[in-house]
């Protein structure tokens, strides 16, 4: 189990490029399953999600891959259509691959992903949608397999909610399906749109991506294409925080300002001042934070799920209480008990948390209970008095690359023990 040891109370400065998204790319390398040739995808940030998500494709039978941020696939020979417990254990979003698998083989068998830290997580909306595509459905023990007697055909879809993986897994099964599919109450996040442009660059034809109707229009083949993956506009939230709770001032370049425009307002009522142009954002500290709005998770363009780690950080040493209130899944406080540990006066109450700020944190051992409370967890390292141990930091390899040696370019005081 490895850790990271934080001495806090150092001002972030300076300057640093957004890595590419990890939940962008994680369906792109799905994606590339359906397109015959060799997809490039630029900007592919080197966390273990990737690696496990280039894993899998190898074990399908792809060639793969991967330098310098630069994944190269080439599913021409894949074979396989099963992927086996270990690797969908290795990351939940595996799932991700059930409407590519679809497309490409008309066959697919994962496992039930099971519950996470972060909730129960069920996949019933995947596999509603993908039966309205056409496809049999037979579980047996813990394995789930999936058939398309008759090929997947074009349907109308409506969603209970707006899912990100489900609307994802509809779109890579669509776009090769007979005829149009529909998909009403789509989620609009910013990882669709992508999703959607690299697909049609391969040759498919979707419209209404980003918003919440989508209509695709099923094409006989796809063809590989290039891509840069678009940035992180999670990572970034978190560098922000880093600076907003260490009063510093920080640059952030290689990002678009528009990705995690929920969050930008968040920052300004908190105090911050802010500038966002092109791919830069800049953010400088107040001396000190004044109080965080209240703050409830919703499905994009709302205030995202996975950033409200962050701003309880910001709001345990502000002025006045903030209050959190998750909308999205049902486990994701579990940070808020380690945040107390370091002097946090917060509380929750099933789906909400209070948090009263305080003067300041103060030192602990921690531990990363999942990969947004984990890394909130090194920005409250960051500010608090004294040397912070947060440890099971495998969650948040995961989702940042280079994370301690970015936050040393800024100034920071972190070391990685394995
Ligand atoms: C994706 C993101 C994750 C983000 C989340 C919400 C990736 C790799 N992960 O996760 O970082 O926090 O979107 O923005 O992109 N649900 C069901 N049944 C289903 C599917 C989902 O009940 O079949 C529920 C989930 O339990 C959750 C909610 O719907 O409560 C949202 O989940 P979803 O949007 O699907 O999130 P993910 O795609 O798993």
């Amino acid at each position: 189990m490895a850790s990271f040891v934080i001495e806090g109370g150092r001002k972030l400065e300076g300057e640093i490029k957004i890595q590419g998204s990890k939940n962008g790319s994680l369906p792109l390398l799905s994606a590339s399953l359906l397109a015959e040739g060799k997809t490039l995808l630029y900007g592919c940030p080197d966390l273990s999600d990737v690696r496990a998500a280039l894993n899998i494709l190898t074990y399908l039978g792809c060639e793969t891959a991967f330098d310098k941020g630069v994944a190269v696939i080439d599913c021409s020979n894949a074979k396989r259509s099963n992927i086996p417990d270990d690797m969908m254990q290795e990351m939940r979003s595996s799932v991700v691959f059930l409407g590519a698998l679809l497309g490409r083989f008309g066959r697919a068998e994962i496992s039930a992903p099971g519950g996470c830290e972060i909730g129960l997580r069920p996949i019933d909306l995947h596999l509603d949608a993908m039966k309205a595509l056409g496809a049999q459905v037979v579980e047996s023990g813990g394995r789930i397999v999936f058939t398309c007697p008759d090929g997947l055909k074009g349907a109308r879809i409506s969603l209970s909610f707006p899912s990100v993986g489900t609307t994802e897994n509809i779109l890579l099964a669509a776009c090769t399906a007979k005829g149009e599919t529909v998909i009403i109450n789509a989620a609009r996040e910013p990882e669709i749109t992508e999703l959607a442009e690299f697909l049609n660059d391969c040759g498919a034809n979707i419209k209404g991506a980003g918003e919440s109707v989508i209509t695709v229009n099923g094409v006989e083949r796809l063809n590989a294409v290039e891509h840069t993956v678009y940035p992180d506009r999670i990572a970034a939230v978190t560098y922000m925080a880093a600076a907003a709770v260490t009063r510093g001032n920080i640059l952030l370049h290689g990002m678009n300002h528009e990705l995690p425009m929920p969050v930008l307002e968040n920052f300004e009522k908190a105090g911050c001042n802010l500038a966002a142009d092109g791919d830069r954002i800049y953010i400088k500290a107040p001396k000190q934070l004044g109080r965080i709005p209240l703050i409830r998770t919703m499905p994009y363009p709302g205030f995202p799920t996975d950033s409200q780690a962050d701003f309880a950080v910001m709001a345990a040493i502000s002025v006045g209480t903030g209050i959190i209130v998750e909308n999205i899944f049902e486990n994701r406080f579990k940070y808020i008990a380690e945040l107390i540990k370091m002097g946090a006066c917060a509380r929750t109450e099933g789906r909400v948390a209070v948090i009263e700020g305080v003067k300041e944190l103060n030192s602990a051992n921690v531990m990363s209970p999942d990969l947004r409370g984990g890394s909130a967890l090194v920005v409250a390292g960051l500010c608090a008095k004294g040397k912070t141990t947060v440890e099971n930091i495998e969650h948040i390899d995961r989702g940042y690359e280079n994370f301690e040696n970015q936050l040393k370019v800024l100034g920071a005081k972190i070391t990685r023990r394995d």
